[in-house]
This record gives structure tokens, sequence and C-alpha cells, in this order.
């Protein structure tokens, strides 16, 4: 063959290999409102940044008639590209090669690119799409899931691991994504889950569509599965993009800086009147969130589920922060068990990744009732306060308002080794709220009492004026400085600058037992 044949034959395999599975199932893919698993990465990467591996790969099976089905690539595109400049690898599955089912030959693919960016520290991004195991090859395609399961955990804190669910993802293949940092979603066609409809109606004689059982909104409203669901797909790229714009390449770097126009020493006078005067009206604690942080950077995450808490990325003076806030405007910002377990996997995330972290708290305590008490508060809470026990990145918080029992040590109190504690002046710092902390020590001069009620009136507040405050915290050291709401913005520039040597660590030890 001459050297001129021999360019013509490569030439046509990539052909070949970039059909996929040909003219009529890629018409199919569109026709349902989906890109193909090249589209996407041509959406995802910088211009021309894309270098695929593994182009030639085929199964190796028989059974079934495989042997004369053998398609370049395998159901998966898989290899590396820069997003804003920096590297990143990238699995992306092709719904048009046996409906993008997992074989032995794909699942290595996928497990060669995840070697290569744990050795060299890039994010690892994987848009799903896939039938699940390839039914004919039986265990070795279980097989391939576990290695890329292994694979999954050993990555996890190490480089940052991104799933986007743009189709089925069902059965086993659902662990993967799970294990990941952050799920995302498309609205209408991707769905999770580890049994479907059919099976659900024949055991449990449950109607159920998909969408229901595992659409988007499901699992980012209700299981909290998925972080982010998305309108379309375009949608789901520029989400990925963003989260990724906030984190490290891996866990030896530091998030990157970017340019900030939003000054520095800015100061909002309309956070002096964002807390009602009254203790039991509600706020919106993204309006504090979005006057503190630099112009337009919040960026949240979970949106839709546990809306009790907010978390989600942001910057000050062009640095990534992680943001945890109780949100009065929902429940009151009562701890639950979803919250806490919301709150304790971003701590985690942001701390494995050396993020700084900020508290925002006004919480009046964990949620009352069997149903949380027999759904393992106790255990879900620890979650919560362990994340952030054990957390070492730069720990900041800020009481605007309530700060009472159990939930002002779990919050990045001081003892917790929160770094720097600030309250403003309408911190209320106590074990529990007024006129429960007086129903119970005057009980009985409550009931002596002329006028109970009055009583009651006057001895709530008295406790109000000697305990809710911040000043009692203040003069233990507990809060390192009660600061004037508008001057919020420059006091935690200047604090997290001071911190950004920071460098603190725990024993040493295989792994923490963290309450699961
Ligand atoms: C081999 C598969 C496949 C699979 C789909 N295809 N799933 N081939 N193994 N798992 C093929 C189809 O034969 C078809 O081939 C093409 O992909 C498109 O599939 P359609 O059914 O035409 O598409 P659609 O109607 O959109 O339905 C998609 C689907 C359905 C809902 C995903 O295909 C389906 O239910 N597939 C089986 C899902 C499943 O049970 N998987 C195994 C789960 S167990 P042609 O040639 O006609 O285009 C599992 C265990 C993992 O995954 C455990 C890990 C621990």
């Amino acid at each position: 063959m001459s050297l001129e044949e021999k360019l013509n034959l490569l030439e046509k395999l990539r052909t070949e290999a970039q059909l996929g599975g040909g003219e009529k199932r890629i018409e199919a893919q569109h026709k349902k409102g989906k890109l193909t698993a090249r589209e996407r990465i041509e959406l995802l990467v910088d211009p021309n940044s894309f270098e695929e591996f593994d182009m030639f790969v085929t199964h190796r099976s028989s059974d079934f008639g495989l042997d004369k089905q053998r398609i370049l690539g395998d159901g998966v595109v898989t290899g590396c590209g820069k997003i804003n400049g920096r590297m990143v690898f990238i699995f992306s599955q092709d719904f048009t090669v046996f409906g993008g089912s997992l074989s032995e030959a794909h699942a290595e693919k996928i497990c060669k690119i995840m070697d290569i960016a744990m050795k060299v520290g890039a994010p690892v991004i994987g848009l799903n799409d896939s039938g699940g195991a390839r039914i004919q090859e039986g265990v070795v395609s279980l097989g391939g899931y576990a290695d890329i399961f292994l694979r999954n955990t050993l990555a996890s804190g190490v480089v940052p691991q991104i799933s986007a669910i743009l189709g089925p993802c069902a059965g086993g293949a659902v662990y993967s994504p799970a294990i990941t940092d952050f799920v995302i979603m498309t609205k209408g066609t991707s769905y999770m889950f580890v049994t479907g409809p059919n099976v659900v109606k024949t055991v449990t004689h449950e109607e159920v569509t998909s969408e229901e059982l595992g659409g988007a909104m499901t699992h980012a409203s209700k299981s909290g599965v998925a972080h982010f669901a998305c309108e379309n797909e375009a949608d789901v790229i520029a989400t990925l993009k963003r989260l990724l714009s906030y984190m490290p390449q891996n866990n030896c770097e530091d998030p990157p800086v970017v340019e900030c126009t939003d000054p520095p020493d800015r100061e909002d006078p309309k956070l002096n009147a964002i807390v009602p005067d009254n203790p039991n009206q509600p706020y919106d604690i993204k309006d504090v969130i979005n006057a503190v942080v630099d112009d337009g950077s919040f960026f949240e995450v979970h949106q839709e589920f546990a809306q009790n808490i907010v978390v989600g990325f942001a910057r000050l003076a062009g640095r990534s922060i992680g943001i945890i806030a109780n949100q009065p405007a929902v429940l009151a910002g009562v701890l639950d068990i979803q919250s806490s377990e919301k709150g304790a996997r971003f701590i985690r995330f942001c701390d494995c990744f050396n993020i700084p972290l900020l508290t925002f708290e006004d919480v009046p305590g964990f949620l009352p009732g069997t149903d949380q008490e027999h759904g393992g508060i106790i255990k879900n809470g620890a979650k919560l306060l362990y994340a952030y026990c054990e957390a070492t990145v730069p720990k900041i918080t800020v009481i605007t308002r309530k700060a009472y029992g159990g939930a002002y040590d779990v919050m990045n109190s001081k003892h917790v080794r929160g770094d720097m504690n600030y309250a403003w002046p309408s911190a209320e710092v106590a074990v529990m709220g007024p006129k429960g902390a007086v129903e119970i020590i005057f009980k009985k001069d409550i009931a002596a009492a002329e006028d109970p009620e009055a009583e009651l009136k006057r001895l709530i507040d008295e406790y109000r004026e000697r305990f809710a405050n911040p000043y009692s915290a203040a003069a233990r050291g507990y809060i390192d400085d009660v600061i004037e709401p508008k001057t919020t913005r420059p006091r935690l520039i200047r604090a997290f600058e001071m911190l950004e040597t920071k460098k603190d660590s725990n024993p040493p030890k295989k792994h923490g037992n963290i309450p699961l």
C-alpha cells in the first residue's frame, strides 16, 4: 500500500468512526431534542482543543451476532480538551451505537482517560447517555462498570468529577454519577433510576412515568441526586463551564483567581436595613449574599433542594469561596435532614479542593418532630457538624440573626475551628429562643403571676435584653467582632486575605468515619 493509500485508509476510518451508529440514528437522536456525543464535546471545549483517544477501539464479543456489528469507538468518545484554557478529560457516550451501552471495551476507554486525568491532575467530565450494561456481553460489562466505580472513588477528592446526564442512566449505571462531585441533568430528556417504571409497577404496583420517577426536577428537588436541572443541553454545557470556573484543577492547586471589577472596599448601606426588627419576620438570605460577593458572582448549587439552606460558589475580590447560608425565608432557616446533608456535602467538596468557606448564620435550631427523629436527624445533623469540624480551609462565619442551641455550635462556630466569627448587631446568640427559654426557666413564676401573659412578655423582653444579642459571645471571644452590616464585604475580603496562607491539618489517619 502506498503512503497515499494508507492516508486515505486513515481518513476513511476516521470518517467512519465519526458517524457512530449512522445517519439514521443521528437523526433519531436529534429528533428527541438531543445532541450527539461529538456535538456535545464540540460545544463544551475551546475550539480545536479536543484530542480524541481510542477512536479505533471496537468490542471483542461475538455472542448474539455482535461479531457482525463492530463500530469504531464502541459507543463512547473519549479524550482531553480545554475549557477556558484549562485541561479537562471527557467521556461522551454515543447513544447511536448500541444505545450508548457499556461494553468491556467502552469501559476500558473511560478508565483510560480517568487514569491519565489522575496522573496529570485535571477534572473528569462524563457526558452520560446510555442504555446501561451491554446486555449481549454479560458479566464483562458489569466488571467494566465496577472498574469505573473504583476509579470514581479513588479520584474523589483528588480531581473534580462532574456528570452530565443527557439521556437514560439506569440500573447500577447511576452509581458512577452518584459518586462524582456534581450531577447536572436536562429537563425532559434525561432520567436516572435504579429500577425503571416497569419494574416499579411489578414490585410495588405504583404507576409512575420515567420523568416522575427519575427526571431532572425529581432529582433536583426531591432526592437531591441532581445539583442542577437545566432547560436543554446548551444550558447543561454552560452550567458545566461556569461550575468549573470556581474550581482548581486538583486538590494540590488553589482555585483560579479572576479579575475583579467590583471594588473590594464597596460598602452596601441596604444591608443595615435587611434584617427586620421583628425576629420572626423572614428575609431572603440571597439578598445578603448578592450584596456582599463580587457583582453577579454567586452561583447557586442545589437551588431546588432543601431550600432552607443555601449553598453555592461565589467570588470575593476575584477569589473563589463556597457559601453555606441558612435561609430564613424557608422554614425559618431551620436545619433538618435534607439541609444538613446538602450543607455537609458542599462543605466537604470545598474542603477537598481548597475553596475557603463563608457561612451566613440565621438558624432557630433543628426541626422537631417524629419525621425528623425517625428519619435520622441525629446522624444527618451530625454530618453537617462533622463536615465543619473536619474542614481545614479558611472558614469565616457571619451571624446575621439567630444562632440558637446546637445549631450555634454546628454552623462553623469558633469551637469547631471557625477562623473569624463575625456578628451583626442584630445577632442573637443563645441556648434557645427567648420564649422557649423563659417558659422553661420561669415556668412556676409565670403560673403564679397575677397576669401570666404580661409576666411572660416581661420575662421574654428581659431575656432578650440579657442574652439575645452578640455581646455575651463577644465577651468570651467566641465572636471576633460585631460589625456594621454595610461593611460586611470589605471586612470579609480583608479577613480572607489574612487567611490566605492558613495552614491547618487533622491528625494522621486512614480516613475518618463520617456518620453516614
Ligand atoms: C445493548 C442496547 C442496550 C443495552 C439499548 N440498546 N440498550 N444494546 N445493551 N443495554 C440498543 C437497542 O437495541 C437499540 O439498537 C438502540 O440501543 C437504541 O435503543 P432503543 O430501545 O431503540 O431506544 P429507546 O426507545 O430510546 O430506549 C432507550 C432505552 C431502552 C430506554 C435505554 O433501549 C432500554 O430499555 N434499554 C435496556 C436498558 C437496560 O435494561 N439496560 C441494562 C440495565 S442493567 P438498534 O440497533 O435497534 O438501534 C445495567 C446494570 C449495570 O445497566 C450494573 C452496574 C453495576
